[in-house]
């Protein structure tokens, strides 16, 4: 069994050469596109001391990256009139990120989303995780990637300043097997992108599905029912009422699921049917139409009054949907604002829910001597 050390060190090498292509470290390289500047951010209950990473470009856009729970704190982006407004939930406080909070802004891991009754068997060996959420295995448990410090490094690369956030989790950490090592690198490009590549190695079969977990709201106030969203996607994956895939992929046509077009979240989120009763609004998992592995559009969302458009890219075969159902009043946030039910969405791209438990759905699986291998883009701009 490999220590953290080893890991990290394999990692680096396996990966270094992947994650460092049209990347150097910044003392190495002088920078040319946006700027990186650090500042403390608060400790841990264990007294470990975290930093706040703000990238920023040329274009008016800043995102604030966390070494605590690869948190985005605070994402700013312009709006029609040039102005920048911070489009995502979330905290001023490190304190407040781990006293109570429902993901904002997280890098979920090691399994973004449910895992039935938290089991699954691999190579013919049962696996139990730890239960977080109702009968089921939710982000990875009770001490997910949500909630370990990131050892960061910083990075400029070709599209603009990046920093690389590592993390090795412990064969058998929240019950999955392997010592899996990761690298999550967030930067911000020119043309207001916030691109994360995740990348992962391990030293036992085991099972992996990152995602980003930021609440947006593109008016940078009140609820998201006007937004309105595009998801070229033509089925989806129906739950059970613990939301857990039934294993079906269901046509979304002629249901509220059928965001084909551009629809206002709020336009069919009341209708009388069993799937929005189950997730109390939309938080299901949209099948989208594009190539295994291929990068490709996942979402788009626009704003009518601050003319905000945020496009989803991925490579990843799914899009998990929230409406924000469980913000419920009892959480304030950034300025003092107390996030009401529905006051943000999230978009997480990632493998569908349950994958190791619904042999129909795309693997999970990643093996010794592979790469996992995920981006996710969140690009912002403007319509009239
Ligand atoms: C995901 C899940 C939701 C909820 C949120 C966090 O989007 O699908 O059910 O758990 O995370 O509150």
């Amino acid at each position: 069994m490999k220590t953290k050390w080893q890991m990290l060190t394999i990692l680096t090498a396996t990966l270094g050469a992947l994650t460092l292509v049209g990347c150097m470290e910044v003392s190495k390289r002088p920078q040319k596109k946006g700027q990186i500047s650090i500042k403390p951010f608060g400790q841990t209950k264990e007294g470990v001391a975290v930093d706040l990473y703000t990238l920023s470009n040329n274009k008016g856009a800043e995102v604030g990256v966390c070494n605590y729970g690869g948190l985005v704190v605070f994402l700013k982006v312009p709006d029609r009139n040039g102005r920048p407004g911070d489009v995502v939930l979330g905290y001023e406080a490190l304190a407040d990120y781990i006293k109570d909070s429902p993901y904002f802004g997280a890098l979920i891991g090691r399994y973004g989303n449910r895992i039935a009754k938290g089991k699954f068997t691999l190579d013919g060996k049962e696996c139990t995780l730890a239960v977080n959420n109702g009968p089921n295995a939710l982000h990875g448990g009770l001490k997910g990637f949500d909630k370990v410090v990131w050892e960061p490094r910083l990075l400029a690369s070709l599209e603009g300043p990046s920093v690389e956030l590592r993390y090795v989790s412990k064969d058998r950490e929240e019950g999955y097997p392997g010592n899996l090592a990761v690298a999550a690198v967030y930067t911000l490009t020119e043309d207001n992108a916030l691109r994360i590549d995740y990348t992962a190695i391990t030293d036992k079969a085991t099972v992996v599905n990152l995602t980003h977990h930021s609440y947006f709201n593109l008016a940078g106030k009140g609820d998201i029912l006007n937004h309105q969203v595009m998801l070229p996607a033509d089925k989806f994956t129906p739950v059970d009422n613990t939301l857990i895939p039934t294993g079906e992929l269901r046509p979304v046509d002629g249901t509220p699921f059928d965001f084909r077009t551009l629809t206002t979240i709020g336009a069919r989120i009341g209708q009388e049917d069993e799937q929005l009763k189950f997730g109390n609004g939309y938080d299901h998992n949209w099948v989208i139409n594009k190539p295994m592995g291929q990068l490709g559009l996942m979402a788009r969302v626009s704003e009518p009054t601050s003319g905000r458009v945020m496009e989803v890219w991925s490579t990843e075969p799914g899009l998990q949907f929230y409406s924000g159902n469980f913000l419920d009043g009892t959480l304030k946030g950034k300025g003092g604002w107390v996030y009401q039910f529905r006051n943000g969405f999230c978009m997480e791209p990632q493998h569908y829910p349950d994958s190791p438990n619904q042999p129909n759905f795309p693997s999970v699986v990643l093996k010794p001597g592979r790469v996992y291998r995920n981006t996710i883009i969140y690009k912002f701009s403007v319509q009239k």
